[in-house]
């Protein structure tokens, strides 16, 4: 069965806006879906009061949020009170720092990655270097900058506390294979595993449990949703773990690591997103009595066959071409390559050609996109970094060629 795109277009205004611009630039936020806006505006309408209280729009907006956590957590594959939405995935992080870091001593030993965006990376080494905490560095290939897990093996010792690492980086489009890669730590270490999944729950929601890790992040406003961050916290390390919240608030789950106030209606807009995903998915496959976390599977095979079939054509004509250094792997064979493209011109700057592109109406842009250890540890300027286009399942083929036009023009 192929993904009927164009119903899924048409769950979202936005492309709608200008029929001629191509957005290319997903992977610093996407476009949200209708359900969503809906969810939004009939809670900015209708009930936005403090909620939680027994008088009715109170009660009704308590509600919308709970429908959201819950929800969430059922397509997770985890518990609502390991679930934590807070306002943004580096502000997760930030406070995970804190809770995680305050118990390490010195001694104990930390594994990070050169891959990662930084809000997964610099906040646990600035603690690991407040507690005397070892960092040890596993590093990407310097040519294709993948991880290989190989490297990983020397690095994990037996006071090894945390291995932090991507799901897939937000610049080499790669998919990690996280549960291989949770499986190998557990066998040779106690140490627990934190990913950041922010460039990959746009391609596909789930299940943690199945992913074996104890920490987990991405954000809502790249997966056609409100500007949230989703932030999952196992049950079974979170005694381990330091409170953030107020001191009479601590010991409640949706407060240890969200010491924010909670943002209630764009908590209660996450639910849009899943009632998104239950009509693709009731638009595909009929009515069923799956949970979630079971349709967000079915919904992953629809979107992986037409994003490898996006991203096919571009690694093809990147790889091919004299004058580009194209990152990650150059195809999508084995169903682990999401369409989040970079490369970097040789013989212009990457600022040149993303403003070549920009004026043929293609929406993307250069940078390093705070992966900025990855840009320069591959022998990049940081400044000017890579040109990043950055696909999502709604995407079409009409814009693939546009995209590649330009491209042939720009380089
Ligand atoms: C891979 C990756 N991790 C983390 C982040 C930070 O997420 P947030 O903007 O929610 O703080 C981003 C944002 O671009 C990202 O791409």
């Amino acid at each position: 069965m192929k993904l009927d795109i164009d119903y899924v277009r048409a769950q979202f205004d936005q492309l709608a806006d200008d029929p001629e611009f191509t957005f290319a630039s997903n992977a610093g936020g996407s476009y949200v879906c209708n359900q969503a806006n809906q969810v939004l505006e009939h809670y900015n309408h209708h009930t936005r009061v403090q909620p939680y209280s027994r008088f009715s729009p109170s009660a009704e907006a308590g509600h919308a949020m709970d429908r959201a956590h819950a929800g969430w957590a059922e397509a997770l594959n985890i518990r609502p009170s390991e679930l934590t939405i807070g306002p943004s995935t580096s502000m997760n992080t930030y406070v995970m720092a804190q809770a995680i870091g305050d118990i390490w001593k010195p001694g104990d030993e930390i594994i990070v990655t050169n891959q990662d965006h930084e809000a997964n990376s610099g906040v646990w080494r600035r603690k690991a270097l407040e507690k005397g905490v070892t960092i040890r560095q596993w590093e990407v290939e310097p040519d294709t900058g993948l991880l290989n897990i190989e490297s990983l093996f020397p690095l994990l010792r037996d006071n090894t506390r945390w291995v932090f690492f991507t799901h897939c980086s937000n610049v080499i489009g790669t998919v990690n294979p996280v549960a291989a890669i949770v499986k190998t730590i557990k066998s040779r270490s106690n140490a627990c595993v934190f990913n950041d999944a922010v460039a990959y729950a746009p391609h596909h929601i789930p299940d943690l449990k199945a992913l074996g890790v104890d920490g987990y992040a991405f954000s809502l406003y790249k997966v056609f949703g409100p500007h949230q961050g989703m932030l999952y916290v196992n049950k079974d390390i979170r005694g381990d773990l330091t409170s953030q919240a107020h001191y009479f608030n601590s010991g409640n789950p949706a407060k240890d690591f969200g010491p924010a106030g909670p943002q209630h209606a764009q908590i209660a807009g996450c639910a849009g997103v899943l009632d998104y995903f239950d009509e693709l998915h009731q638009h595909h496959f009929g009515d069923s009595e799956k949970k979630r976390n079971s349709k967000m599977e079915d919904i992953h095979q629809l979107i992986v066959h037409h994003e490898n079939q996006l991203a096919a054509p571009l690694l093809e004509f990147l790889h091919h071409h004299a004058d580009v250094r194209l990152l990650g792997k150059t195809h999508t064979n084995d169903n682990d390559r999401a369409p989040t493209i970079a490369f970097q011109p040789l013989k212009q700057s990457a600022k040149s050609v993303a403003h070549k592109l920009q004026d043929e109406k293609i929406g993307t842009e250069n940078g390093n996109f705070y992966a900025h250890r990855l840009i320069s540890d591959l022998g990049m300027d940081p400044d000017d970094g890579v040109v990043r286009l950055s696909l999502v399942h709604y995407s079409n083929q009409d814009e693939v060629n546009r995209i590649l036009r330009a491209l042939d023009s720009a380089l």
